[in-house]
């Protein structure tokens, strides 16, 4: 069997595990930097009232939810069908938006689609690409994107520097909860993205660097409420060189 399809099975048998604690373990306690680091992504991105959106390894459907709303269809795909068991709750909140589930591979079905696209959104899922599949798969984002249309993509990347202390003394009290996450089952090897590398892959597809940011992992220590809504922000604001990366893209 090829790695990556190995790859691939050992992704799949991992969220089948996950995927009903996902959101309570890993969405939950990043909410409030994910809102603050959205919100101005938000402000990159221009909609053209009736679009339709793709979600990419779309998981529990994070990014529908954030996005969704404003556009008038959205596809959601995803290789693991637990995931999108939960996606499909997640997304019933939202109105007036025709979504589709789609159980497949992500790189195939961008491979395969007639679909054209006015919004992709890619978050953690194409660090789990090898070079050349990440070539095919930035390629192939850009072939699906209307003129002017826009992709968001937020992933974590290789950096050489150490997690500022504050940040270590902040999250720990919620790290047994994520080591919960990783007790529930092992998890297929991962490294995270070489960020100069990944940026030319996407130059070379057609895509146009808008906007671009970098933050820590800073954990929600108080249920989201107002503290974390507080300090999460200021933090972020001080020392934010981290190891997740988000970006905005605009087909050339
Ligand atoms: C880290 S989760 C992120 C989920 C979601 N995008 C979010 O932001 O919360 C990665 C997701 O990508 C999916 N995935 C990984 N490799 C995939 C592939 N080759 N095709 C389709 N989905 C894939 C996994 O099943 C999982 O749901």
């Amino acid at each position: 069997m090829e790695s990556s399809e190995q790859h691939a099975l050992q992704d799949k048998e991992h969220h089948a595990i996950v995927a009903p604690h996902y959101d309570e373990l890993v969405n939950v306690p990043r909410k409030r930097i994910n809102d603050c680091l959205f919100r101005e992504i938000k402000n990159h991105i221009t909609y053209s009232g009736k679009g339709r959106m793709l979600d990419l390894g779309a998981g529990t459907g994070q990014m529908s939810v954030r996005f969704g709303g404003n556009f008038s269809e959205v596809f959601l795909v995803d290789h693991s069908k637990e995931m999108l068991v939960q996606a499909k709750k997640n997304i019933s909140v939202i109105e007036n938006v025709n979504f589709k589930l789609v159980e497949a591979d992500a790189l195939a079905f961008i491979e395969e689609t007639g679909e054209l696209f006015d919004f992709v959104a890619c978050s953690g899922f194409l660090h789990h690409l090898d070079e050349a599949d990440l070539t095919k798969a930035m390629r192939h984002i850009c072939r699906v994107l209307k003129d002017k249309g826009h992709v968001v993509i937020a992933e974590p990347v290789k950096t050489e520097r150490i997690e500022p202390a504050l940040i270590r003394w902040w999250n720990k009290p919620v790290i047994p909860r994520l080591m919960q996450y990783l007790a529930l089952a092992p998890a297929p090897e991962e490294t995270p993205l070489n960020l100069s590398s990944f940026l030319e892959i996407a130059s070379r597809a057609g895509l146009n660097l808008k906007y671009q940011r970098k933050s820590w992992e800073i954990y929600s220590r108080f249920d989201n409420g107002w503290q974390d809504r507080l300090i999460i922000p200021l933090i972020d604001r001080i020392w934010n060189d981290g190891v997740v990366w988000m970006g905005v893209f605009e087909k050339a």
